[in-house]
């Protein structure tokens, strides 16, 4: 962030013809932002922006996002890069550190995320408070915030070195979370993590694997899970992540601060829309009634939507949906399945993109439109699918957290334009 240019911003007020100037702040890249940080001293006035449509919450390193033209990088490096040349520990390392790490850098890594994937043996009893019918969210939600009762030995959140414990503890428990979420949703045992897999395919092996039998956990299918994690893994200021850096502003623990974002990433508008997606493509059921939902999306008094459309920052394709919709391919090729839902999917991607409504609102399927088909032919039941978003993206929500508490701004507390009553005197109850 440089203001090195001394390019300024002048506003006036109508009524008065007061001004103030307001410095004008150059990213690397993307627009320019006013700074109003000054603005209530020196004018009495806040701004007004609900939705946070105009607004940016802060400076990071991390993502940067060009919606016009569908491109997302991290720390620098495309999503499409990183998709097919690197892995999710790589990329979890990039998130947390700046950089690529060095071979040394990369299995040291490794060798530390493997080795905090256990969880304490006390968490297989708070599991069992849970119904065995309840939404993994909900659980994900209850046991990630029961951390900081497990791990409280590393949660100063002003030492750099806990920090960095807190980070690799989430990053490397939250598959066997939620993947134990999963069996205890079906009644199977727990499975312990093991050290000799990768991320995504130990994640695997403690989904689908049983005590009773070896599982060997598919390279192919491996990769694609590693893939789907590294689409996932970050992406800016989003409601998930505002959400983490409000509730780490207050100096809040990494644990509780990561449930806050689960629970906020579990919305249909934001990481639910995948779960949302295949229900939708479920109901409609056949071709022939695509007309009839495309038809229901457009109409401003029907609240359905199309889920998987549409996103606040791309105007254009979201890359993430492109190497979705290949990998959905590769995945139903190499399992040998033909999903009628896939056909059903890529008819109404095409039915919409060529109708004036969403045309000229520019909404194109985003990164859930093809997701939930892959998980799905993987074996993931439809209430998993926001939880696998969850697990990757804790490496984007614990890298933007460690980002704001190396350099913290204080608590984040927006005002607001008050609309109730005025100051009224208190009516006593026989009054009323
Ligand atoms: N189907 C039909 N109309 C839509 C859709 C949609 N999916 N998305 C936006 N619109 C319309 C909306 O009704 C509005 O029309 P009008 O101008 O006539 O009032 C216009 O497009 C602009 O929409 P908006 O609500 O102002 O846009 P937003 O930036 O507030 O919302 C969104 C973004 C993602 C919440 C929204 O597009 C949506 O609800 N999409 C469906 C849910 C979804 O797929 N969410 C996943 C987002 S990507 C992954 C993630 O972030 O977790």
């Amino acid at each position: 962030m440089t203001d090195a240019s001394n390019k300024t911003f002048t506003l006036t007020n109508d009524q008065t013809g007061e001004s103030v100037v307001l410095p004008v702040l150059d990213g690397v890249d993307g627009p320019s932002v006013i700074d109003v940080r000054k603005l209530y001293a020196q004018t009495g006035h806040f701004t007004y922006d609900p939705g946070f449509r105009a607004t940016g919450s802060c400076d990071s390193a991390l993502t940067y996002i060009d919606g016009e033209q569908g491109i997302l990088l991290h720390r620098g490096y495309a999503i499409e890069e990183l998709a097919n040349k690197s892995d999710y520990m790589e990329v979890c390392y990039l998130l947390l550190h700046g950089n690529l790490p060095s071979a040394a850098a990369k299995s040291e890594f490794e060798h530390t995320i493997t080795h905090h994937t256990m969880v304490h043996d006390q968490i297989h009893n708070f599991f069992r408070g849970f119904r065995r019918d309840a939404h993994p969210m909900a659980i994900m939600c209850g046991v990630v915030g029961a951390l900081s009762a497990f791990y409280h030995d590393h949660t100063d959140v002003n030492s750099a070195e806990d920090r960095l414990i807190s980070a690799h503890r989430l990053i490397a428990k939250i598959p066997t979370i939620a993947a134990m979420a999963y069996k205890y949703s079906i009644g199977q045992p727990f499975m312990f993590p093991r050290n000799d897999l990768s991320y995504a395919a130990n994640f695997l092996h403690m989904t689908f694997g049983v005590p009773a039998a070896t599982y060997e956990p598919d390279p192919v299918l491996s990769r694609a899970m590693d893939k789907i994690f590294i689409l996932h893994a970050d992406h800016e200021q989003n409601a998930s992540t505002s959400t983490v850096r409000i509730a780490g502003s207050s100096g809040a623990n990494p644990y509780a601060v990561i449930a806050a974002g689960i629970a906020s990433l579990w919305g249909p508008a934001h990481g639910g829309a995948n779960e949302a997606v295949l229900t939708m493509l479920d109901q409609i059921g056949d071709k022939s009634r695509i007309p009839e939902f495309v038809k229901k999306a457009k109409d401003p008094d029907d609240p359905f939507r199309l889920m998987g459309f549409g996103h606040r920052v791309y105007k254009n394709f979201d890359p993430r949906a492109k190497i979705m919709k290949e990998a959905a391919d590769e995945v139903l090729d190499l399992l040998g399945l033909s999903d009628p839902r896939l056909e059903l999917a890529r008819e109404l991607e095409r039915i919409a993109l060529e109708d004036d409504y969403f045309v000229q609102r520019k909404l194109y399927p985003n990164v859930d439109f093809y997701s939930g088909i892959i998980l799905k032919a993987m074996g993931f039941p439809t209430e998993m699918f926001t939880v696998l978003f969850a697990l990757a993206r804790t490496v984007g929500w614990i890298s933007q957290w460690k980002e704001m508490m190396e350099n913290p701004d204080g608590i984040f507390r927006p005002r607001q334009l008050y609309t109730g009553e005025a100051q009224r005197p208190y009516v006593s109850l026989d009054q009323r």
